[in-house]
């Protein structure tokens, strides 16, 4: 698929089953993920690879540990079972802001440009023919996620991508967006 084709066309997908990326495509989609927008050049973010079957242990059980901590009740612990199911391959995007003078820029800049690390790795994941949702969901502030990934206070896991295979016959719908109130033109 050509560039253009994949920026018009891309939509999420969840649950996603096997095949995941293997370690090269792995590779390809952390490296676009680190081509981003970065002002400062400050590499603003980090990654946690979450694949395997100790590692989606070890995450499910994080996230069944978070329903308990917080008690979230359990409606919530099943959404921690889909969520620990929903894919293969787990990447967590975390914002990494440099908050001291005098390199640092404003936070927001900075989450701003994990936000487009996040979607890089899941552009380019969808262009090795991989899909992939970007969630969030409360799992984003677990303390004990934020623990488990070394988050300091200023860090923010800023989503969790989903990464896999969609079912047979599955087709990505374009949302063909109207334009009209979204654009001025000048
Ligand atoms: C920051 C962020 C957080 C999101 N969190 C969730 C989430 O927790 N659960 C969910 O189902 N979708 C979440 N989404 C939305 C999906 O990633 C997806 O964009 C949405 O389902 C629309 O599908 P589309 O990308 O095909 O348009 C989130 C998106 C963003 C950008």
């Amino acid at each position: 698929m050509d560039a253009l084709s994949l920026l018009t066309t891309r939509r999420s997908t969840r649950p996603l089953g096997l095949p995941a990326p293997d370690e090269a495509q792995l590779e390809a989609i952390l490296q676009a993920a680190t081509q981003v927008p970065d002002h400062g050049l400050l590499t603003p973010w980090r990654f946690v690879v979450i694949e395997g079957e100790a590692a989606k242990a070890r995450f499910h059980a994080l996230l069944n540990e978070t329903v308990t901590q917080l008690n979230y009740g359990e409606e919530t612990r099943k959404k921690a079972d889909r969520v620990a199911a929903m894919a293969p391959l787990v990447i967590a995007v975390i914002s990494t802001p440099e908050t001291q003078p005098p390199r640092a820029k404003p936070v927001w800049e900075q989450q701003a440009s994990a936000a487009c690390a996040a979607y890089a790795a899941q552009l380019a994941a969808k262009a090795q023919g991989f899909d992939n949702v970007w969630i969030t969901g409360l799992w984003v502030n677990s303390p004990l996620l934020r623990e488990a990934m070394h988050c300091r206070d200023e860090d923010k896991i800023m989503g969790l991508l989903m990464i896999g295979t969609a079912g047979e016959g599955h087709e990505d719908t374009p949302k063909n967006t109207d334009l009209s109130a979204l654009v001025e033109r000048w």
